[in-house]
């Protein structure tokens, strides 16, 4: 990606001005409760984006390091809940807001259980869950887990640690408190030890947006690809920032702003919005609740220009998935039909319905889809979902999915997922259920052409087109020679050299030279190219009674794409130069009128595709 693009990219210019306008916001004062923090510059302003597709927006003092204070509480209980689990860590720390200040003591006056881990109290007790390894004490696990995040090494400022802990005895009396009450199984001292450097890892602005991007890309992070935290955690700890992140502020945070955050006494804000993006912001002064004055206006404005409250109803419904629907009676695939398969699946193809589905597939817009299907069922018999362009499903949309494909299953009609390699989680959850229909299964086609494929053969196996048996051809079923005598097919079969090709032969490379074309007496061929990273892409199949290579007797250029045996292939090739000059008029005048129709019958369905 060209950096210069993320220069005039219009979050970049909006941060730009932002920045520029709140260099006049002078409200607020330098936290001086640990003496060290004073040293900070008070006219320091850094904001810092990073998407969870890792593009990275900064400006200002984005750079400028500062202590993490309490923002680092979001991290550590992500890693208590890696180290001791859910029940666990519930059973020491609560979730409820306390609506007081964060240096509060606020415990449950039976169980003496800090009410948050957001808080002072309860950051503490959470501090003391994490545990040491063999090879790793708790401390170095905890800048490990740091660096996961920023994808950084991470180190403490020893000056703001000292200072903390020299005078850092409310915090003391608090980890006494919790001894006291049994939350701790460590001594007080060294736990509340853990807890100033924590509070003392050394941040900036973008190392602030790179944590949060890695919550809002369900613990990943974006640029290294690292997993800071198992994705099983991440709404946990989102939850918890949601409603307690900014102490007794968090209501009007979240009414306001509309993202989970976490501040801290250092100046940064943190900020996420789960799916999109994380937000670092950095200036030292504070308001009397202890977060930074011009890091709530940035985040507020932010999220009223852009709309980006975490409640702003973005429908996701069918009509924002659903990118088109179609039925094979007008859109076959791209295998070559005959005539008579063709007029079948005419009359038969409204049977075969495609829909083809774009973007996040959640809750709303998987329902919605279910309904729109279901409602359509009586009339249909085989149904290909395209999922080429789905990002992303969720646990509830892929099992309203899966439970749509059993139901279809029992109502006897034949559903194909196709191009969903990518979507691994709803592949998985499907190939682990139990699908109790015929084979092949619901994920067996890899791409819809090959899917409407294998629905057109059933339905044309049903209609029996002839009732004779179309899997062997002769010269006299070829549209090129449509108009030749018998006499004249069997000079074209003297002139032809026949030819039996195993299954999986290459019959001619894009780029060969063309001097021949052949008529496919038995058998399968594939005409596909090459869309690079080993994918391919078929145009067309043939079978008996169809002709490949013939387009080159107009003009001897290069063939344009591969040819391969799909079946034993028996074949003429017949070389352009050995064809009888009348023979190849009254081929040329068949090749032109077969081009006309086909320009007309593809003229017809662009009109109504339109
Ligand atoms: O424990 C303290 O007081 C500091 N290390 C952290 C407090 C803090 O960051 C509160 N945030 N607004």
């Amino acid at each position: 990606m060209d950096k210069r693009a993320f220069q005039f990219s219009p979050v970049q210019r909006y941060i730009d001005r932002i920045h520029e306008e709140l260099l006049d916001l002078n409200d607020g004062a330098v936290a001086d409760y640990i003496p060290e923090l004073t040293r900070a510059d008070p006219s320091w302003l850094g904001i810092a984006m990073v998407t969870v597709d890792g593009h990275v927006y900064q400006v200002g003092d984005s750079r400028q390091s500062f202590t993490i204070q309490s923002i680092s509480k979001a991290i550590t209980y992500g890693l208590a809940l890696e180290d001791r689990g859910l029940d666990q860590v519930l059973s020491k720390v609560g979730v409820e807001p306390s609506g007081e200040a964060f240096n509060s003591i606020s415990l449950e006056p039976d169980t003496g259980r800090p009410m948050n881990p957001m808080i002072n109290a309860g950051a503490i007790a959470t501090t003391g869950l994490i545990e040491g390894k063999p090879d790793a004490p708790p401390m170095q696990r905890i800048l490990e887990t740091f660096g996961r995040y920023t994808g950084r090494p991470m180190e403490i400022d020893e000056t703001v640690y000292r200072s903390e802990s020299d005078t850092g005895h409310r915090n003391r009396a608090i980890a006494h408190l919790l001894f006291g009450h049994g939350i701790l199984d460590r001594t007080p001292e060294e736990v509340v030890d853990l807890y100033f450097r924590q509070c003392s890892i050394l941040v900036t602005a973008r190392d602030l947006a790179m944590i949060g991007a890695c919550l809002a890309n369900n613990g990943v992070n974006p640029v290294t690809g690292v997993v800071a935290l198992q994705a099983r955690y991440v709404e946990k700890v989102l939850s918890v920032m949601s409603t307690c992140g900014m102490y007794d502020f968090s209501g009007g945070w979240i009414y306001n702003v509309g993202m989970p955050a976490k501040s801290g006494v250092g100046g940064g804000i943190m900020a996420v919005l789960p799916g999109q993006f994380g937000l670092g912001v950095f200036s030292p002064r504070l308001d009397a609740k202890g977060n930074s004055v011009r890091g709530i206006e940035a985040c507020k404005r932010l999220s009223k220009d852009f709309s980006l409250h975490l409640f702003h109803v973005a429908r996701s419904t069918s009509a924002t998935v659903m990118r088109q629907v179609y039925d094979c009676a007008k859109r076959t695939s791209r295998r070559r039909r005959n005539a008579a398969e063709l007029a079948v699946l005419a009359a038969q193809g409204h049977r075969i319905r495609v829909y083809e589905l774009q973007g996040e597939l959640l809750f709303g817009s998987a329902e919605s889809v279910g309904v729109e299907i279901l409602s359509e069922l009586a009339r249909v018999d085989y149904l290909v979902l395209d999922l080429k362009r789905v990002i992303g499903t969720d646990q509830a949309s892929i099992l309203v999915l899966s439970e749509l494909c059993m139901r279809i299953a029992d109502a006897g009609k034949r559903l194909f997922f196709t191009d969903s390699k990518n979507l691994y989680r709803f592949r998985k959850h499907l190939q682990g259920n139990a699908y109790r229909g015929p084979e092949p299964g619901p994920l067996h086609f890899d791409d819809t052409d090959h899917a409407v494929e294998w629905c057109e053969n059933q339905l044309i196996g049903e209609a029996d087109t002839t009732g004779v048996d179309t899997s062997v051809a002769d010269l006299s079923h070829q549209y090129l020679c449509a108009a030749m005598t018998g006499d004249e097919l069997e000079a074209l079969r003297q002139a032809g050299r026949e030819h039996e090709i195993k299954a999986g032969s290459r019959i001619f490379n894009a780029g060969d030279c063309a001097e021949s074309m052949f008529f496919i007496f038995s058998g399968e061929v594939e005409v596909w190219i090459d869309t690079g990273a080993g994918h391919h892409l078929r145009l067309t199949s043939l079978g008996p009674g169809m002709v490949f290579g013939e387009v080159a007797l107009v003009n001897r250029k290069r063939r344009t794409a591969n040819v391969s045996a799909v079946t034993d292939t028996r074949c003429l090739e017949l070389r352009f130069d050995d064809i009888p000059e009348a023979l190849r008029v009254k081929m040329l005048m068949s090749m032109a009128s077969h081009f006309a129709n086909k320009i007309e019958r593809d003229t017809q369905l662009i009109q109504q595709l339109a």
